[in-house]
């Protein structure tokens, strides 16, 4: 595509979180780069790029990197799910990004916080507040909406996990924890891309984390994709 496009563009990891995109989507091309495919197709009446990563942030840095140079998105939405850490989500409720930090960053020995880029003064990735804004004024029944922190790095979060990381809540103050949105709040931060994450959640980082994850995985990505799709519609 050329570089005109300017659209709203989408990446998801898992095929549960890409697949109600796909198929709300009209007039669908797709192209494959490296083992990524990106579709380019119009959903509800926008045009938009979609792409599956894969899970983690090396995956994430790569299809962000490449669907900025390929199609020159106006921002980019990572739609997904999660793990909760605040204890007033629950299973099926929403964190639309304020910030998100990369919690497996850990440079401290050399003296930099935790999550901070050594050498750089990058931290904290805050997400585009209009995107933020009109996220958050969703609505989606029997479901809490809410703005917060996004924790980012390469594990799966259960019990023992979060109860030896207690600084993901006391120190990173993280609201909900997952493996790519920081990776992609930096690609887009360093292109001066505007971005969102917007996560649902399937489990509490906890003890049934795993059983709860794949339970309720397929149910409650559709939440993201219905506060995605929700606003794009308002945009
Ligand atoms: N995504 C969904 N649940 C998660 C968890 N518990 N840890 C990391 N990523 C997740």
């Amino acid at each position: 595509m050329s570089r005109k496009s300017q659209g709203i563009d989408i990446i998801a990891s898992m095929d549960a979180e890409i697949d109600d995109f796909l198929k709300h989507s009209i007039g669908i091309k797709q192209k494959r780069w490296s083992s990524f495919i990106f579709h380019q197709g119009t959903l509800y009446g926008r045009r938009v790029v979609m792409v599956k990563s894969g899970v983690g942030k090396v995956f994430a840095a790569m299809v962000c990197e490449r669907m900025i140079d390929q199609y020159n998105p106006k921002a980019i939405v990572f739609s997904g799910v999660a793990g909760a850490l605040d204890e007033k989500l629950e299973i099926g409720d929403a964190v639309i990004s304020r910030d998100c930090i990369q919690h497996d960053l850990d440079v401290q020995a050399l003296g930099f916080s935790r999550g901070t880029i050594p050498y750089t003064h990058y931290r904290v990735f805050t997400a585009d507040d209009k995107l933020r804004m009109i996220a958050s004024g969703i609505r989606l029944r029997g479901k809490k909406i809410m703005e917060g922190r996004i924790l980012t790095g390469d594990q799966f979060m259960t019990e023992r996990e979060t109860k030896r990381r207690k600084y993901l809540t006391d120190d990173l103050k993280g609201d909900a924890i997952e493996m790519e949105g920081r990776a992609v709040a930096t690609v887009c931060t360093l292109n001066r891309v505007p971005f969102l994450v917007v996560r649902t959640i399937t489990d509490k980082a906890n003890g049934t984390a795993p059983q709860d994850f794949n339970r309720f995985l397929p149910v409650v990505a559709k939440n993201s994709f219905k506060i995605v799709s929700s606003l794009l519609r308002k945009i």
